[in-house]
């Protein structure tokens, strides 16, 4: 059904090649280990595709004969997958790294790996090299699938490896995966991103926008069901434009009422999805599908028309707030989220204003909202950029006070009625249960172990802003 379209996929003998490559690892590590499994530590930062990644690294890396181990001290490798969307989140990947300095001086053989966004830009794998000398290993996004290799080089000849190579990025099936959760699940549907909104890193750190197989993802949601697994996580930068070359019997909307159709009780959530491809199309598949959850994340950035336009967006407050019209006629119960910029070069008070004015519009259910950060090489990056960043923390506050004000009404209106969530953990702190509703509101009650990893009935008793107490009434 493909073949106009550029092959993304990594030849079979690249594969069988890391193959060779991690057989010979694995008996590397064995005579160097021969008491017990080396110990890796593995931490990934960033979006939920990164994490997946990391369950990818995870896979491979237990394949090869490693354990995981959640403490630096005890571990013989140590990586680091990295995110590069804001300065903030590679400032604390820096101040993590000089940290691992002394635990390298304790344990020379340590092997010290970083991959991921960040290690995809010149300037930091140049800044890595020079001045963090004890890091071993380096590798970009596109080569992830050549750990076995990387890994080889590292422990027989002892020099440092770099390995950035850029391109358009790849395709890779078949990896060792090593699930984190137990009942929840990450399904990478695209990598990449073709959209180029002027203030973002992903396009230039993840390469172009290439979707898997259709019938690879249906097979990988039927056998997560048949396992068990209560939630699955449809992933890419912008799902709304999976398969967009092909028929319409391939994209988005007919791979979520294929996943739909597959026998069992588990619901299904996506993200993200850019406004600018949001079909009316995809609402009404959403709003008949009853395994997919009534949430809907579709970032708008800004309310304001001249900034979306600088951002690239290539979408308007009116198309914007069409498509939130048309979601809530057909479910009126639909929990919306977004992601906002505060900020943005040359943004004026007044604009900012319109994305307040649109927040009250659209009656969010909880934002992600950020500063603007200008990454290198970026357009916005280079834009001129007056209004000071203590300003901008002024106008921050000011969106997320009104949010809050927003999410109480949201949440007090919730008192009395009950829902049907996924319990997921016992949160440490409070002591209770804490599951999700299918609108992504966290809701907390007293109840047994037993209950995670189960849908519950629980009633809201006392709604918090961010997050519920509830009562427990029954499985199911
Ligand atoms: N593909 C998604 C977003 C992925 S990045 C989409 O288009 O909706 C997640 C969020 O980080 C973005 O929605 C944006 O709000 C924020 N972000 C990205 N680059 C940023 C930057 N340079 N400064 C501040 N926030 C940024
Ligand atoms: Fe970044 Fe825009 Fe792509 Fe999202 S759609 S990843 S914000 S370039
Ligand atoms: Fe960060 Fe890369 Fe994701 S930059 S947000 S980890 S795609």
């Amino acid at each position: 059904m493909d073949n106009k379209r550029k092959n993304f996929t990594v030849p079979e003998e690249e594969l069988e090649k890391q193959k060779e490559y991690s057989r010979l690892v694995s008996l590397v590590l064995s005579s160097r280990f021969p008491s017990s499994a080396p110990k890796a530590f593995v931490h990934t930062y960033g979006c939920q595709g990164n994490v997946s990644d990391g369950e990818k690294i995870k896979g491979i890396l237990c394949s090869l004969g490693y354990e995981l181990t959640d403490s630096v001290e005890d571990a013989d490798l140590v990586l680091y997958n990295t995110c590069a969307i804001r300065e903030h989140a590679q400032d604390r990947v820096f101040g993590n790294v000089g940290a691992l300095k002394k635990y390298k001086t304790a344990k020379p053989d340590m092997i010290i790996a970083l991959c991921g966004c960040m290690m995809q830009q010149e300037y930091v794998a140049e800044r890595i090299k020079n001045s963090f000398r004890y890091v071993d290993l380096v590798f970009g996004t596109h080569v992830l699938h050549k750990l076995p290799e990387f890994l080889h080089r590292c422990l027989c000849s002892g020099k440092r490896v770099f390995d950035l190579s850029g391109g358009d990025g790849n395709i890779v099936e078949g990896l060792p995966l090593h699930r984190d959760g137990a009942f929840k699940a990450w399904i990478p549907i695209m990598y990449g991103c073709n959209n180029f909104c002027s203030y973002c890193v992903v396009p230039y750190v993840r390469g172009r926008e290439r979707s898997r197989s259709f019938e690879l993802i249906v097979e990988e949601a039927r056998q997560l069901v048949a396992a068990g697994y209560k939630e699955l996580t449809l992933l890419g930068q912008n799902v709304n434009s999976y398969n967009k070359d092909l028929e319409e019997k391939y994209r988005f909307p007919a791979l979520l009422s294929a996943i739909n159709d597959i026998e069992g009780d588990f619901i299904i959530r996506f993200m993200t999805s850019h406004p600018r491809d949001c079909t009316k199309e995809l609402l009404e598949t959403m709003a008949r599908c009853k395994k997919v959850a009534k949430h809907l994340h579709l970032p708008v950035q800004s309310g304001n028309d001249r900034v979306l336009r600088e951002m690239n967006r290539h979408y308007d407050r009116e198309k914007y707030l069409g498509l939130i019209k048309y979601a809530y006629e057909l479910m009126p119960e639909l929990s919306i989220t977004s992601d906002i910029i505060v900020g943005f070069p040359g943004e004026t008070y007044e604009e900012f204003c319109d994305t307040l004015s649109l927040l009250k519009e659209v009656n969010y259910t909880s934002l992600f909202t950020f500063i603007f950060s200008p990454r290198p090489g970026t357009k916005a990056a280079s834009m001129p950029d007056e209004v000071e960043k203590k300003e901008k923390s002024r106008w921050f506050s000011e969106l997320t006070a009104l949010q809050e004000e927003i999410a109480s009404k949201r949440t007090a209106a919730m008192k009395g009625r009950s829902y049907r969530v996924l319990v997921e953990e016992r949160n440490e702190n409070s002591g209770l249960l804490s599951a999700r509703t299918e609108g992504n509101v966290i809701i907390e009650f007293e109840g047994e172990d037993c209950l995670i990893g189960s849908f519950a009935k629980v009633e809201v008793t006392e709604p918090k802003t961010w997050v519920l107490k509830g009562r427990f009434i029954e499985l199911g």
